[in-house]
């Protein structure tokens, strides 16, 4: 069976940028769309022309200087965003216009203070306008997830009959369930005439902590392209993390799907971003973490070292990390004790490591970690094997 590709969508330097304290400076920009681009992403949203004489020049500097993704700017749909959008692709060798207009009732009754048909109206006009300029033309119907399925696959049917190329189903408040999402992307597939034609895409955002889950029940209910961002930075709580998504689709579904990601690339670029824009990220952050190849316990200690498989269902190297961490604490096992001494160089036989291991408990106690340099004096101390020449 052959695989169908997933595109990836990276929206790190438009959605991820928004968040306070992200802005970055163009020669930094330029770096992380560099290594957005040797990572492999499909699509690379370089910003929102419009909102800024510094957005402008960003979107204008990669377009000329990054050729292998699709590289897209978004608007609003309203002319002027449309028209300097379209001037700031200009040298993009594959540009790609994204605009749309908010489809909720919030959105439409107290955002927009309009009517539905008013919406339906503005979208195709938008859509034709951009069109005008580019042949790729995406369209995202903002706050999607809240919007009601019929009205929406109005929304849509109108705005692919106007030429869009790809529709984008944002969760914009990252309110939608994955079977909610999941079945208002089956509903749009199995509604709009015309839709096979285009590309439907994800883009959720992690409110209540589903981004990932939503992205992946939308492909499974007929998307082929995810919005996300590196690290999951993103308004409010953030988008879905691209590292995630590309690795349930590696890990999960590579049966099915395909995505063209350089993943041994996916932790030096999470850094790269989290050190430009000075946003940590959390320890216990699936795929890029500190912590998601580090081993504390005991007992998974024990099993990692046996079989690295026991308590790991990726490989560290796959991901870009040199290997699996056993963290030495006062949870620790004999086990791990071993093995961290052996990494120094000193291979310990059952009767010193009984004699090692309940002073090293009791540094331990003393200590969060236990590190190799703690090792040396306390294995000299405890059994007087000379550790340093
Ligand atoms: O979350 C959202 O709806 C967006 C759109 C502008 C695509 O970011
Ligand atoms: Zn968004």
């Amino acid at each position: 069976m052959s695989k169908k590709k997933i595109h990836i969508f990276d929206t790190t330097l438009r959605d991820g940028e928004q968040v306070p304290g992200c802005k970055l400076k163009h020669e930094q920009k330029l770096k992380v769309a560099r290594g957005l681009e040797y990572l492999g992403v499909d699509v690379l949203e370089a910003g929102f022309p419009i909102s800024s004489p510094g957005d402008f020049q960003a979107v204008d500097m990669i377009s000329r200087e990054i050729k292998k993704p699709i590289i897209c700017g978004l608007s609003r749909a309203v002319e002027n965003d449309i028209k300097v959008a379209a001037e700031s692709l200009m040298h993009a060798v594959r540009p790609r216009i994204h605009t749309g207009i908010g489809t909720s009732h919030e959105h439409i009754r107290y955002k927009l203070k309009s009517t539905p048909d008013a919406i339906i109206e503005r979208a195709v006009k938008a859509v034709k306008y951009a069109k005008s300029f580019v042949e790729d033309v995406e369209f995202y119907a903002e706050d999607a997830g809240r919007t009601d399925n019929k009205y929406l696959a109005r929304v849509i049917q109108a705005v692919v009959k106007a030429g869009a190329t790809v529709l984008n189903i944002p969760d914009t408040t990252g309110y939608c369930m994955p079977n909610e999402y999941g079945d208002k992307i089956a509903f749009l597939r199995d509604n709009v005439i015309g839709i096979d034609k285009c590309i439907i895409s994800t883009h959720c955002h992690n409110d209540l902590g589903l981004a990932t889950a939503n992205s992946i029940a939308g492909i499974e209910s007929g998307a082929t392209q995810i919005e996300c961002t590196i690290n999951g930075l993103g308004e409010r709580a953030g988008n879905a993390a691209l590292e995630e998504v590309v690795m349930v689709i590696k890990q999960r579904y590579a049966e099915k799907y395909k995505v063209d990601i350089n993943t041994k690339m996916l932790n030096p670029i999470s850094r790269l971003v989290s050190d430009a824009m000075c946003m940590m990220v959390q320890p216990n952050k699936a795929i890029v973490g500190e912590n998601a190849f580090s081993h504390s316990s005991g007992i998974h200690q024990d099993g990692v070292i046996k079989h690295r498989e026991n308590y790991e269902i990726m490989n560290p190297v796959d991901v870009g990390v040199d290997k699996s961490k056993i963290v030495l604490t006062a949870r620790s096992g004999r086990a791990a004790l071993a093995y961290r001494c052996k990494a120094i160089g000193v291979d310990l036989g059952k009767d010193e490591l009984d004699i090692l291991y309940p002073k090293f408990i009791q540094l331990a106690d003393q200590k969060k970690e236990v590190e190799a340099h703690d090792l040396l004096p306390l294995i000299e101390s405890a059994i007087g094997i000379q550790t340093r020449a």
